[in-house]
């Protein structure tokens, strides 16, 4: 199938696009880079051997969306383009529901105009709010959500709910998502966020390579066997594996919901423990406040997506922490090898290695700048 994936090259979507391109269907991606960079394709490139089709602007675009569907004879519409951090929508309401409401609206519009009939929507569990039981079924009401982000997921799947209403040959998959981390094995692509990350794994990776100093811990005091929260942490890799499945199974006209998550939760502390014990790193961190919009627990059942689907969750805990960490050593070596860099010699191997691969030269000036702002935890962009 000839598939468009909306927020190709973020961290999601760049994962669904490698999984398509290896499953045989032809990829075509649409990106603003909002929350993503322009080298995520070469990765792409590099791990599939296949250039996706792609085009750069952000889908509040009308005019450019209804191109892309001119263009390009779609088969179908993976939607991932959209902003996803659950306290910083609680800050950035507008934000939030402007771009999430909006692309899925204008992604509807298109689809129905030009008689694409098949959408996968990147929803998530959020959307079941403060979970009065767990494990989460798709049965489970749709509970006050506790933030815009979740809200806005809520509603999205609403709209596409009416919409396939209105057009019974579509077929409309809510995918919900729990907690995506890890990163493709060959540490080509994975989660690198711009600025300070919202998300959990991306900020213990920032602080144990040095750019930040130390992780904040939401709340040690919630109803959990530690204290905090606890999440149903799925691999990247399953995630993306997930939406094969679902595009290729779910071709029925109706209304698809289908949790992905691994049935198993984690506590932040726990998650911090293997990533320092998978990865031989220290994770410095510090218990604080509640973060607005957060609840204690939230683990998935994934009985209907083995049903449906024939898909299970396959990596492990290890797995993932593991793969995040070769993710940021591939990417960002030379923050954590400055850190580790404590001889002399050892510096001058480190500041070669750089300096091949960046195709710069460190002045010997800049040896003692360079070292000393890594280990201040300085983690701007030094090369
Ligand atoms: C996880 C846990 C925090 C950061 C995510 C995605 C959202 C959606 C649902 C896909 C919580 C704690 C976090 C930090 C911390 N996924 N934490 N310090 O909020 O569960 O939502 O899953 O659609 O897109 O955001 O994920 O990683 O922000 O938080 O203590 O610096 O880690 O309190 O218990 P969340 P998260």
């Amino acid at each position: 199938m000839n598939i468009l994936v909306a927020g190709g090259t973020g961290y999601i979507g760049s994962h669904i696009c490698v999984e398509l391109i290896e499953a045989g269907h032809d990829v075509v991606v649409i990106d603003d880079f909002s929350n993503s960079r322009p080298e995520v394709l070469d990765s792409i490139e590099k791990i599939t051997g296949t250039r996706v089709k792609f085009y750069e602007f952000n889908i509040l675009d009308e005019e450019k969306t209804e191109n892309v569907f001119k263009e390009n004879q779609l088969d179908a519409v993976i939607h991932c383009a959209a902003f996803k951090a659950v306290g910083e929508s609680v800050a950035k309401p507008i934000e939030y529901y402007e771009n999430n409401l909006m692309t899925t609206l204008i992604m509807a519009k298109m689809m129905k105009k030009y008689q694409v009939n098949s959408i996968v929507f990147s929803s998530s569990a959020t959307v079941y709010g403060d979970p009065k039981v767990v494990p989460l079924t798709e049965d489970c009401p749709l509970g006050e959500t506790t933030n815009p982000y979740g809200t806005s997921k809520a509603m999205m799947e609403r709209v596409l709910t009416d919409v396939q209403f209105a057009n019974p040959n579509m077929s409309v998959t809510l995918l919900r998502y729990f907690n995506p981390i890890g990163a493709h094995e060959s540490g080509l692509i994975g989660e690198n966020p711009k600025g300070i990350p919202n998300n959990l794994m991306p900020y213990i990776m920032k602080v144990a390579t040095g750019e930040l100093p130390c992780l904040g811990i939401f709340g040690d005091d919630y109803d959990t066997p530690d204290g905090t929260g606890v999440r149903d942490y799925i691999h990247v890799v399953d995630l993306a594996k997930g939406h094969v499945l679902a595009i290729e199974k779910y071709q029925e006209p109706g209304v698809h919901i289908c949790n992905l998550g691994t049935g198993r939760g984690y506590s932040v502390l726990e998650i911090v423990h293997a990533f320092e014990k998978v990865n031989h790193v220290k994770v410095n961190y510090e218990i604080k406040e509640r973060r607005p919009g957060d609840i204690a627990t939230c683990y998935a059942d994934p009985t209907r997506a083995k049903e449906q689907l024939g898909w299970v969750a396959e990596k492990t805990l290890e797995d993932m922490v593991r793969d995040s960490w070769n993710f940021l050593q591939k990417k960002k070596c030379f923050y954590y090898g400055a850190r580790q860099a404590s001889t002399d010699l050892q510096r001058r191997m480190f500041g070669q290695e750089i300096e091949q691969k960046y195709k710069i030269k460190i002045q010997d000036f800049q040896y003692d700048t360079f070292f000393n702002r890594i280990r201040s935890g300085d983690g701007s962009k030094l090369v």
